[in-house]
């Protein structure tokens, strides 16, 4: 379902969203990928594990999601009392399209003995079939708590899955999905930037595919590559990952230069996110306005898949040790 197109001219829009926004007590959410109006409104810009946390702690009557819809599907999760409004229903995750929940399930029957530890980009039946959900920026510390001899499923970013394998030591059975945005990045066009400005570092997402992360001095989540543009010591970096997130950087680091990795032809728009593109601010005024779409969820649904995500949330914020907390996760139902 997509937001009615309506004639909005003459309106002001950011005026309009302020208005409501204190009217309806509502909070704006927005992740680094969304456009950069959207992103300078928001009351809070994070990665996905930032939004997940910031969407159960919220007082807010109302969460307003600028971002993709499995994100506005783990606030509703976590806050069910909430009305969650997604300004685009349609926007969607190719992560989440490429794992089927018949399949996932299929696929976890065939081993018994697996734990499934599944990236947060997933369906909100996905997320019932899971035992911890884990973000790029937690899932190392994640897994760094699960026992060594806990064999464990991966879906559905065989690339983040890969990553971790390499790091870690740490050998994972794979889904094999993948980011459409990510897996866009051309080595060769990486390679002549990176020779256009020499000694210029290069931050990668985990969601690309090994043959960019091998050039990448930083590997990490959204918010971890700010952290790594705030702190390296020179001023120019090459990023490779969807391009809007270059916003927060040139906002709070106007003195640095920010260079978005290219795609396939070295000028393509294919390292732009189709699915977070779909949202925009007449959307989301609509959606303040209209209190749709919305996201509703079954409860039982609803409180499977949360078991998974309270897993995350606890093992991302334990300080203990390896194997020290004990299973939070509890497989099945
Ligand atoms: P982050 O958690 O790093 O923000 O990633 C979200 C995402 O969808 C990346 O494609
Ligand atoms: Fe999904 Fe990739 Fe878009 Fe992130 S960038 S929301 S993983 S399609």
């Amino acid at each position: 379902m997509t937001a009615p197109s309506l004639n909005l001219t003459g309106v002001d829009l950011r005026a309009e969203i302020d208005r409501l926004r204190t009217e309806r007590n509502a909070v704006i959410l927005a992740h680094y990928y969304q456009k950069s109006e959207l992103q300078d409104l928001a009351d809070f810009v994070g990665d996905s594990l930032d939004l997940s946390r910031r969407a159960a702690e919220t007082d807010a009557d109302v969460i307003a999601f600028c971002g993709v819809r499995f994100m506005a599907q783990t606030a509703k999760i976590l806050s069910p009392d909430k009305i969650v409004v997604l300004p685009d229903m349609d926007a969607g995750c190719s992560l989440e399209d490429s794992c089927p929940p018949d399949q996932f399930a299929a696929f976890r029957a065939a081993h018994p003995d697996h734990i499934a530890l599944t990236y947060i980009n997933c369906s909100t039946e996905v997320k019932a079939l899971s035992d911890v959900i884990v973000t790029s920026s937690s899932a190392e510390k994640i897994l760094s708590q699960i026992p060594l001899d806990q064999p464990i499923i991966f879906g559905p970013d065989r690339n983040l899955g890969g990553y971790l394998v390499r790091k870690t030591g740490r050998e994972m059975l794979l889904w094999p999905g993948v980011c459409i945005v990510h897996e866009a990045f051309s080595e060769t066009e990486l390679m002549k930037l990176q020779a256009e400005h020499s000694g210029a570092p290069v931050a990668a997402h985990p969601e690309c595919p090994a043959i960019i992360l091998d050039h990448a001095d930083y590997v990490g989540s959204t918010r971890g590559i700010l952290e790594y543009a705030n702190a390296m010591p020179g001023d120019t970096l090459i990023v490779a990952t969807e391009p809007h997130i270059i916003h927060q950087m040139q906002r709070s680091m106007p003195n640095k230069r920010f260079i978005g990795a290219p795609g396939a032809d070295g000028n393509c728009n294919c390292n732009i996110c189709p699915y977070m593109a779909l949202n925009n601010m007449e959307k989301l005024y609509i959606a303040l306005r209209d209190l749709e779409p919305r996201i509703e969820i079954e409860e039982g649904l609803r409180l499977r898949a949360k078991k998974s995500l309270d897993a995350m949330l606890t093992m991302a914020s334990n300080t203990v040790g390896q194997g020290d907390l004990g299973p939070v996760w509890v497989t099945g139902d």
